[in-house]
């Protein structure tokens, strides 16, 4: 039996209106996909023999993690774990964007023994990486950090990540594949960029 037209029509879910006004593209789904998956190969070869723990940080790193955990499977990677933080700028009501705060998703980091590779969606002035390095240091055997995009003209702390996707020159607020903007461009599955910088 056909369809009538009222039947055919499906509400766009909100979380797709974006895609009307979508940012133009800085990486595509291909490159970001093939780059991450030379990633994973890097990633392999520097390893050492002891178990590794991916600390993905959130939520920003939550699709690059994904795909690098099952690039890490593809070429053979075991003794693998994944465990979760996120990194908050606000204390009570003060905001100090220097020293912001790491809280363990699991309440502790369990990473005694282990090698620990932060994953991280972007560095840029290096507060956040701080943070986290100085948190986990002590919880763990070697710390090691891979970032999806690296911005290190930004950078006011001397800190930098091992790993490194791909390294950026310019101050474009870069959203999708996991990066947002106040909630937005999460769900695209590429890198875009928006012009202007809304960054305080
Ligand atoms: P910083 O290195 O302490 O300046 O902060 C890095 C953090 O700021 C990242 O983990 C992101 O959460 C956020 N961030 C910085 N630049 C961007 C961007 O271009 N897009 C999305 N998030 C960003
Ligand atoms: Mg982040």
């Amino acid at each position: 039996m056909a369809m009538s037209q009222e039947q055919l029509t499906v509400e766009r879910p909100t979380g797709l209106e974006s895609w009307r006004d979508a940012p133009p593209v800085l990486f595509s789904a291909e490159e970001v996909s093939r780059r991450v998956r030379t990633l994973a190969r890097e990633i392999a070869a520097a390893r050492s023999d002891r178990p590794l723990t991916l600390a993905v940080v959130l939520r920003g790193a939550f699709v690059f993690a994904a795909d690098l955990i099952r690039a890490l499977i593809e070429i053979g990677v075991r003794d693998l774990t994944v465990e979760f933080l996120s990194v908050a700028s606000y204390r009570g009501m003060a905001s100090d964007r220097t020293r912001p705060d790491v809280h363990y998703v699991n309440g502790i980091f369990p990473g005694e023994g282990r090698d620990v590779l932060v994953v991280e969606d972007i560095i840029d002035r290096g507060h956040t990486l701080e943070a986290i390095e100085r948190a986990l240091s002590s919880h763990c055997e070697r710390l090691r950090v891979c970032a999806l995009l690296d911005r290190p003209h930004l950078r006011e702390v001397p800190i930098g990540p091992h790993h490194v996707g791909f390294t950026l020159d310019t101050d474009d607020f870069v959203v999708g594949y996991g990066l947002d903007l106040d909630g937005r461009y999460r769900e695209l599955p590429y890198l875009g960029r928006l012009p202007a910088p809304p960054r305080a």
